[in-house]
């Protein structure tokens, strides 16, 4: 196996030496195509630091024959191809070149072993002495040679994403040149085509992000409100590892992915099947460990409850399609068979129109991502309280709901339906939606005297059990939060030394040696959860009764003290809502602990798979 492994080494070493050598017969330096100059297959670009590499590669085993020019991550090699020129005009041989070329306004041209043009930069700027050049964040450029570097690109990679969006790129569109920056998937995971699906901002009524599949929605993150897409409320803190910058202008609607300093490598890659990844680097493994993030589930997919209906996979028969309050199924027999995008209609008509607006009503539908607001009118300027006015006002107003919730209070700004709202689903940390509903009172007056008492007696339960229903809810998304906050507070107060990560981006508490020898009843038997590779699983018990689940890392780990630390750093920053949640650490001499939040109703078993599986993997080998 070494033998093996120091051959291949060598035959690397060797491979890229020979590289080398024929890149600098080529007349071309590491990161940076002089004008005239060119690369040929096998040849590449090594961006200043290492970190990217431009060249030719065939993703497919089972079409040999086409190569592409692209961009990779350099330590994981072509598995990550960040950006891909020729992705629907693949060369048939390996005599392809890129050249950058002398004559004005041409920039990259891609020629196939016959000459024709396979791919150009259309590059309208350039000049004689424009140069290209690999940056070190991924971006392939064209410029005058003598400009600065971070500068007044004649032509940008970054302006014509592939499927993956890295930190530094923008994504959205610039409305006045109508310059757009959009994702678009891969045929296949071996197969750069351009294939159906499509993730692109939506400025539309509030800005929101947009998978298509062909002609047809298939996911949206929701009306930006300020500080997150109204359906990921995550982004503004789960992700610790990036955050997203907006700019949300008159002339422009995009955002730039901001890496947190000292995070590893991340990409977020939209899938062949439409689906959103995050992908993150983890040095010590050399892989990419992936993040599903959208769409988390059944209620992402667009408007699957229809008109009016509203989604929740909290609900007993998840996930399922409810009414919003005062609305019923169109079709009681399709809904009962859970086929529920044909939506509901309301109990009672509006009377609005026959000079009677002032009867009509809203109730508010709480906690929820905000429907789709393409056929929305919004006013950043007005308040909530002018905002229900104006609904009240205009009869063709269905709903209303702030558009900005930054800031003190219940929110700013305006955003107005009118028809109907679609795409609504409960979420933790969603907004309020307020419906517009005529007066109930008004409604009895028309209808037959069984009516009159059958149908307010059936409402009146309804709306208990719904009440009720609602409550236990809340409750429950209550006592969730509480929890929560309390096990971290208990674990707070144990804390010596909260930041002494050294990263201030992380807050974990450390807790004493000594503290948790005691919780453990100095690691009993007893309490021993499990046993692993990586070491023991205690079940310990902190403060009040607050329970938790202690891992004992091996002592003949051989891991170094400041190794440990960093992974703490990644693991704290990985807290994802479908792992157990890292509580806290403690290192003491050789002694190093991890504290996880301790889940009696699921097996040690399912604990550590998806500690080990999920996210660090790369613990097995402590
Ligand atoms: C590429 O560069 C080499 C060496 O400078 C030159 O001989 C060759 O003609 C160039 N190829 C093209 C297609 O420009
Ligand atoms: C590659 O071959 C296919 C089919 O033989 C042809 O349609 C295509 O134009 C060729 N591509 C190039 C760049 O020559
Ligand atoms: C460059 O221009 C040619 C001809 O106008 C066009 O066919 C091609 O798609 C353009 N390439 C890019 C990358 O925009
Ligand atoms: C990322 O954030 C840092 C610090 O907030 C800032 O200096 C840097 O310019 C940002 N990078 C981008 C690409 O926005
Ligand atoms: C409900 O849908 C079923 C099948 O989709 C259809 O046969 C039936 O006529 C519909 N009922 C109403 C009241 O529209
Ligand atoms: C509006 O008023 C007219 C006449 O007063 C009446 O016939 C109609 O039913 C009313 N419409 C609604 C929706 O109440
Ligand atoms: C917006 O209006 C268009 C045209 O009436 C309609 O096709 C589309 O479904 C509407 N979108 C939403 C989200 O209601
Ligand atoms: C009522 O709302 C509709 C749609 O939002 C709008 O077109 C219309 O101008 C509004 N009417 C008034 C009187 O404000
Ligand atoms: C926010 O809404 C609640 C309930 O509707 C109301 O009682 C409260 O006064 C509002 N707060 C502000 C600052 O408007």
């Amino acid at each position: 196996m070494a033998v093996l492994n120091l051959l291949a080494l060598i035959f690397a070493t060797l491979l890229l030496l020979l590289r080398r050598s024929t890149g600098a017969g080529a007349g071309i330096s590491s990161d940076t195509l002089k004008n005239g100059g060119n690369i040929t297959d096998g040849e590449t670009l090594l961006s200043a630091g290492g970190s990217f590499t431009l060249g030719f590669f065939t993703p497919s085993t089972t079409v040999p024959t086409k190569r592409y020019l692209g961009i990779w991550f350099t330590a994981s090699g072509t598995d990550a191809v960040l950006w891909v020129a020729n992705r629907d005009t693949p060369l048939n041989t390996t005599s392809g070149v890129l050249v950058m070329s002398s004559r004005a306004r041409v920039g990259l041209r891609l020629l196939d072993g016959s000459g024709q043009t396979a791919w150009s930069s259309n590059t309208t700027g350039a000049s004689a002495s424009s140069v290209a050049q690999l940056l070190e964040s991924g971006n392939l450029v064209v410029r005058e040679q003598s400009s600065s570097a971070s500068t007044g690109f004649q032509w940008q990679s970054f302006d014509h994403l592939s499927n993956t969006l890295l930190a530094g790129m923008r994504f959205g569109k610039n409305l006045k040149t109508g310059l757009e920056w959009s994702l678009t998937s891969w045929r296949a995971k071996d197969d750069p085509a351009t294939g159906d699906y499509h993730r692109v901002m939506d400025t539309r009524g509030l800005p929101d992000i947009v998978t298509w599949h062909g002609s047809a929605k298939k996911y949206r993150a929701g009306p930006w409100n300020g500080r997150w897409f109204s359906g990921v409320p995550e982004m503004d803190s789960q992700y610790k590892f990036f955050y997203i910058q907006m700019v949300d202008g008159p002339d422009e609607v995009t955002y730039v992915l901001n890496a947190t300093a000292g995070t590893p490598f991340t990409r977020v890659v939209l899938d062949e099947v439409g689906k959103v990844q995050v992908l993150l680097w983890i040095p010590s493994s050399r892989e990419w460990r992936e993040f599903p993030w959208l769409p988390r589930d059944a209620c992402d997919d667009y408007a699957s409850c229809g008109a009016f209906g509203l989604c929740n996979v909290d609900a007993a028969s998840a996930p399922s399609c409810s009414c919003a309050p005062g609305f019923s199924p169109v079709n009681l027999s399709e809904w009962s068979r859970k086929e529920s995008s044909g939506g509901c209609q309301r109990d009672v008509q509006l009377e609005c129109g026959n000079g009677t607006a002032a009867t009509d009503r809203f109730t508010p539908v709480h906690g929820v991502k905000l429907p789709d607001t393409d056929n929305a009118t919004v006013d950043m300027g007005a308040t909530l309280e002018q905002c229900r006015e104006r609904c009240l006002a205009n009869c063709s107003c269905v709903a209303y709901a702030p558009a900005d919730i930054r800031g003190e209070g219940n929110g700013s700004g305006c955003v107005m339906w009118k028809d109907n709202i679609v795409d609504v689903r409960y979420i933790e940390n969603g907004q309020d939606l307020y419906l517009r509903l005529a007066k109930y009172e008004s409604a009895t007056r028309k209808k037959g005297p069984v009516a009159k008492i059958l149908i307010p007696v059936m409402a009146s339960v309804l709306v208990l059990t719904a009440a009720g229903m609602y409550l236990v809810w809340i409750c429950k998304l209550r006592a969730k939060s509480r929890n929560k906050d309390n096990l971290r507070k208990a674990i707070l107060g144990y804390s010596t030394a909260p930041n002494e990560l050294g990263d201030e981006n992380v807050e974990l508490p450390f807790v004493s040696f000594g503290d948790i020898a005691a919780a453990t009843k100095n690691f009993s038997v007893d309490n021993m959860l499990g046993q692993g590779g990586f070491g023991k699983v205690y079940k310990g018990t902190l403060g009040h009764n607050i329970e938790v689940a202690i891992k004992r890392l091996g002592q003949s780990s051989g891991q170094g003290v400041e190794e440990f630390r960093n992974e703490v750093v990644l693991i704290a920053k990985l807290q994802h809502r479908n792992l157990v949640r890292l509580l806290g650490y403690c290192i003491d001499g050789d002694e190093k602990l991890l504290i996880y939040e301790y889940l009696p109703n699921r097996s040690l078993d399912s604990i550590i798979f998806e500690i080990l599986k999920r996210a660090t993997y790369y613990w097995t080998r402590i």
